[in-house]
């Protein structure tokens, strides 16, 4: 298989998008160190997929955790072939109604957990000419309403990528974003919270519907991942349905 014999960290890997792509990197013979706050979901996923992965129950935006999933990775599985950076907490507010406590969430899981964990992982990623993959979102590219912190984090994520993909391309690690359409438990609560925008946001996919996350998603992150994607960094792929136009 693809991805045989090679190892991953997913952060935010035990529910929604992460675990999807939990999923799919064992079924194509990886194995994970899924990293999440939510242990309960981590029980589950051990339970369902044994020996394969690893859970470290974590707070992303704590830099030390990040350094303990690079040391995880190569004390129960001897390497580490590539880093996702999935996990984001936000709140959605007019941004006149952010205060810094919002700031700081959005920046603190999203674009300092990112920034993190690159640090931490560089060198074991240069020893298997590894490969980045870190989240984007359509909802930052359009300036969605009531988005300016995740916004703000996402698309500083995507620049800190394509600087990172010209500064590690020497050294083999590529590093590419993915911008994901899914329906996952984020996604319900802020349906949830936010009808119209919901309704409005189905209305605009040209595939009709949101996508599911271990089958609509997890097939691009694993591609990146792999060496079908040897001559691809510094990209960012759009699983959304074909919702958003980047030209
Ligand atoms: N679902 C979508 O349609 C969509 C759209 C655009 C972008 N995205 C992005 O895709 C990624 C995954 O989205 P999702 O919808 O699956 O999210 P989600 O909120 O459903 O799941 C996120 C996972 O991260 C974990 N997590 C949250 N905060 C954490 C923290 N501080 N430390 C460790 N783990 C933490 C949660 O426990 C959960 O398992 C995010 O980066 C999100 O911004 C999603």
């Amino acid at each position: 298989m693809r991805l045989d014999n090679e190892a991953f960290i997913v952060t935010g890997g035990a529910s929604g998008i992460g675990l999807g792509i939990t999923r799919r990197l064992i079924s194509e013979g990886g194995r994970v160190v899924a990293v999440d706050i939510d242990e309960d979901a981590g029980d589950r996923l051990t339970s369902e997929l044994g020996d394969k992965i690893h859970f470290l129950r974590g707070d992303v935006s704590d830099a030390q955790v990040a350094t303990a999933a690079v040391s995880e990775a190569l004390r129960v599985f001897g390497r580490l072939n590539g880093l996702v950076n999935n996990a984001h907490a936000s709140r959605q507010k007019p941004l006149l109604e952010l205060e810094k406590a919002d700031w700081q969430l959005s920046f603190s899981t999203g674009f300092e957990a990112t920034l993190n964990f690159m640090k931490a992982a560089h060198d074991e990623l240069a020893t298997t000419a590894g490969s980045v993959v870190n989240f984007g979102s359509g909802a930052a590219m359009s300036g969605q309403s009531n988005q300016a912190a995740y916004a703000a984090a996402k698309e500083a994520i995507r620049g800190l990528s394509r600087v990172a993909a010209n500064e590690w391309s020497p050294e083999g690690i590529r590093v590419n974003v993915v911008s994901p359409l899914a329906m996952t438990p984020g996604v319900e609560a802020w349906s949830q919270a936010q009808p119209d925008q919901y309704a409005q946001t189905v209305a605009n996919v040209p595939l009709a519907r949101f996508g599911d996350p271990e089958v609509d998603v997890a097939p691009v992150v694993a591609f990146l991942l792999s060496s079908d994607a040897r001559y691809m960094t510094g990209q960012t792929l759009m699983a959304d349905g074909g919702t958003q136009k980047l030209y």
